[in-house]
C-alpha cells in the first residue's frame, strides 16, 4: 500500500468511497482520523453547502481527506474553486468523462485529481489527460454501478496500468483478504463503500443500518432499464417497494421525453435527481420502504454497527493474514 499511502497521505490506502448524505463530516473525518481516507460526497449539494461541510470536516481532522464531485454538477467549476479555496489535496470525479477544462482546473487549485476509469482505453485517455490516480470500480458495488465485475475490471486494467500508474479498486470489497488480492495484482489501495455505511460514525438512520445488517448479498439488487430510449445508470440497492417506484418513474419520464416535454438531458437529470430524493429519505429519514437503500454485494458482510478503527483494523489485520499465509511469515498482531 505504500504507493497509494504516498499519494493519499494516509497511514494506510483504504479510501472509504463518497456516499451521498452518508459520506458527510464525521463519517469522513473519522476514516481519516483512524487511518485511512475520507471523502466527502457532495452528490447536489450548492458550493455554499459544499464550502460548510468542507469547513466542518476540516475542524474535525487534521489529516487529509477527499471531495466527489459529480461530472455533471450544473456549478462542478465553482465547486472545484470552493475545494481549491479550503486547500483539499484530493479531488475525487464522478460520474461520467469528465468535462473539458475541470481536470486542469483541479490541477490549477493544487489538488490531486482522482477519476473512475470504465475501461482500459477509457482509463489510459484519463491518465492521458491529467488524471493522477483512477478508481475502477466493479458491478458489485453500491449506488451507480457499470456493467464489468471487479474481478474481470482488475484482470484487464492493472496488469497494463499498475506498474506505472496509481489505480484503487473498488466494489465488492468486504474482507481484507480480498484486498490482499487487489494488492498482489497491483493495485495502489482500495475503495470501500458498503462496509463503512453502517459504522457507529455514520450519520445514517437506526433503521437504515438495521438493512443493511439483515440484508444479504442477494437482496442488493441493480435497477432495470425500462425505456431503450432512456438510457439509465443502473444503481444498487437493497429491494423494497423504492426500486420498485423507480421503474414506475423511468416510464413518467420517458412518456415526457415522448412528449417533447422534456429533452434528454433534462429526462436523465430527473432520474438523477429522483436517485438524490430516495437515498435521502432512506439515509436520513430512516423511510427504508420507499427510500434507496443504496447497498453493494459485500452487504452480507456487515452484521453489525463498529467504529471505523475496528472496521479498518480487522480489514487490516485480514489482509496481512492473506498475505502472510502466502510467503510463509507469520502474521504481525494488528
Ligand atoms: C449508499 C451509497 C451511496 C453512494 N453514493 C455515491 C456518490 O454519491 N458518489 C460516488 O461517486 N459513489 C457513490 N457510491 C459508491 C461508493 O463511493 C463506493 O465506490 C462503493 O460503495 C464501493 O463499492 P462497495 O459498496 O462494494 O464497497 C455510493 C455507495 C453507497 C453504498
Amino acid at each position: 500500500m505504500a504507493r497509494g499511502c504516498e499519494f493519499l497521505g494516509s497511514e494506510t490506502a483504504i479510501l472509504c468511497g463518497a456516499m451521498s448524505w452518508v459520506s458527510e463530516r464525521n463519517l469522513v473525518s473519522a476514516i481519516s482520523n483512524a487511518g485511512g481516507f475520507g471523502v466527502i460526497a457532495c452528490g447536489a449539494m450548492t458550493p455554499a453547502l459544499l464550502d460548510a461541510e468542507i469547513a466542518a470536516t476540516k475542524a474535525l481532522t487534521a489529516k487529509p481527506f477527499g471531495v466527489n464531485l459529480i461530472t455533471m454538477h450544473p456549478q462542478l467549476f465553482d465547486l472545484i474553486a470552493v475545494c481549491a479555496r479550503h486547500g483539499v489535496t484530493h479531488v475525487v470525479l464522478a460520474g461520467g468523462i469528465p468535462p473539458k477544462g475541470s481536470v486542469e482546473a483541479i490541477a490549477a487549485g493544487g489538488a490531486k485529481v482522482i477519476c473512475f476509469a470504465p475501461t482500459l482505453a477509457l482509463g489510459r485517455k484519463l491518465l492521458r489527460s491529467g488524471a493522477d490516480a483512477l478508481v475502477i470500480e466493479g458491478m458489485e458495488a453500491g449506488g451507480h454501478i457499470g456493467p464489468v465485475s471487479t474481478s474481470v475490471l482488475a484482470q484487464e486494467i492493472l496488469p497494463s496500468l499498475a506498474d506505472e500508474h496509481l489505480v484503487f479498486v473498488a466494489g465488492g470489497i468486504g474482507r481484507g483478504e480480498a484486498i490482499a488480492g487487489y494488492l498482489e495484482m497491483g493495485a495502489a489501495g482500495v475503495q470501500l463503500g458498503t462496509r463503512f455505511a453502517c459504522a457507529s460514525e455514520s450519520i445514517a438512520h437506526p433503521a437504515f443500518k438495521k438493512a443493511f445488517f439483515r440484508a444479504s448479498a442477494r437482496d442488493a439488487t441493480a435497477s432495470v432499464q425500462v425505456d431503450p430510449r432512456l438510457p439509465v445508470i443502473p444503481v444498487r440497492a437493497l429491494k423494497n417497494k423504492g426500486t420498485e417506484a423507480f421503474t414506475a418513474k423511468q416510464i413518467e419520464v420517458a412518456r415526457k421525453l415522448d412528449s417533447g416535454e422534456v429533452d434528454m438531458g433534462a429526462a436523465q437529470l430527473e432520474i438523477e435527481h429522483y436517485w438524490a430524493g430516495a437515498l435521502r429519505r432512506a439515509v436520513i429519514d430512516g423511510d427504508v420502504e420507499n427510500g434507496s437503500i443504496m447497498a453493494g454485494q459485500s452487504v452480507g458482510m456487515v452484521a453489525k454497527e463498529e467504529p471505523v478503527a475496528d472496521i479498518i483494523a480487522a480489514l487490516l489485520a485480514e489482509c496481512e493474514g492473506a498475505l502472510s499465509a502466502r510467503t510463509g511469515t507469520p502474521a504481525v498482531a494488528a
